[in-house]
C-alpha cells in the first residue's frame, strides 16, 4: 500500500527540485513576467544587486567588468552576447563568478533596455 504513494511522491519531489535548482525557461517566463521597460530594468538591477560586483551607470563595485558602454560594443549591436550572459553565465564561461539569476526573458529585456538607456545618456545621446 505505502509503495503506491511513494513513487508518485518521489516523482513530484524530483520535479520540485528540478524547478528550484534549474528552472526551465518556459517556467521563468510564466512566473517572472515583467513589463520590459528601462525603469523596470533599473529596479531589477537593484533587486538582484548587480552593483555588488559591477559598476553600472558610474555606481557600484569593480569586482566584475564595468558595464558602462557594454551595449555600445562594436560587433554586438543586437546584444546577443549580453543576453547569453544574463540567461546562463556558465554557458558562456564555465568557471565564471557571475551567478545565474534565473532571469526570465522579459527581465532580461528590461535590464538590457536600462543598460542601453544609460549608455545612450553617457554618450551624450
Ligand atoms: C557575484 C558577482 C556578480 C554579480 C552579482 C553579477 N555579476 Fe555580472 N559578471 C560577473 C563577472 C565576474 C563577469 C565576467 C565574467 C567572466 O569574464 O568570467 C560578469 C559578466 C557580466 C556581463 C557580461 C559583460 C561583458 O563584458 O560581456 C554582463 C552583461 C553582466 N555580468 C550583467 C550582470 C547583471 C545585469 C547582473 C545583475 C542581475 C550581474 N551581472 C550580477 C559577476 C557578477
Amino acid at each position: 500500500m505505502k509503495r503506491k504513494i511513494a513513487i508518485p511522491a518521489l516523482i513530484i519531489a524530483i520535479i520540485v527540485i528540478w524547478f528550484v535548482v534549474s528552472p526551465p525557461r518556459f517556467w521563468l517566463n510564466l512566473t517572472k513576467r515583467v513589463e520590459p521597460t528601462a525603469a523596470v530594468g533599473e529596479q531589477l538591477v537593484r533587486k538582484y544587486d548587480c552593483r555588488q560586483c559591477h559598476r553600472i551607470g558610474g555606481e557600484g563595485a569593480l569586482k566584475a567588468p564595468d558595464l558602462t558602454g557594454v551595449t555600445l560594443r562594436a560587433g554586438d549591436p543586437a546584444l546577443v552576447s549580453l543576453r547569453l550572459w544574463l540567461q546562463n553565465p556558465r554557458a558562456v564561461r564555465s568557471n565564471t563568478a557571475m551567478p545565474n539569476f534565473h532571469l526570465s526573458d522579459t527581465e532580461i529585456d528590461a535590464i538590457l533596455l536600462y543598460l542601453t538607456q544609460l549608455d545612450a545618456q553617457s554618450s551624450g545621446g
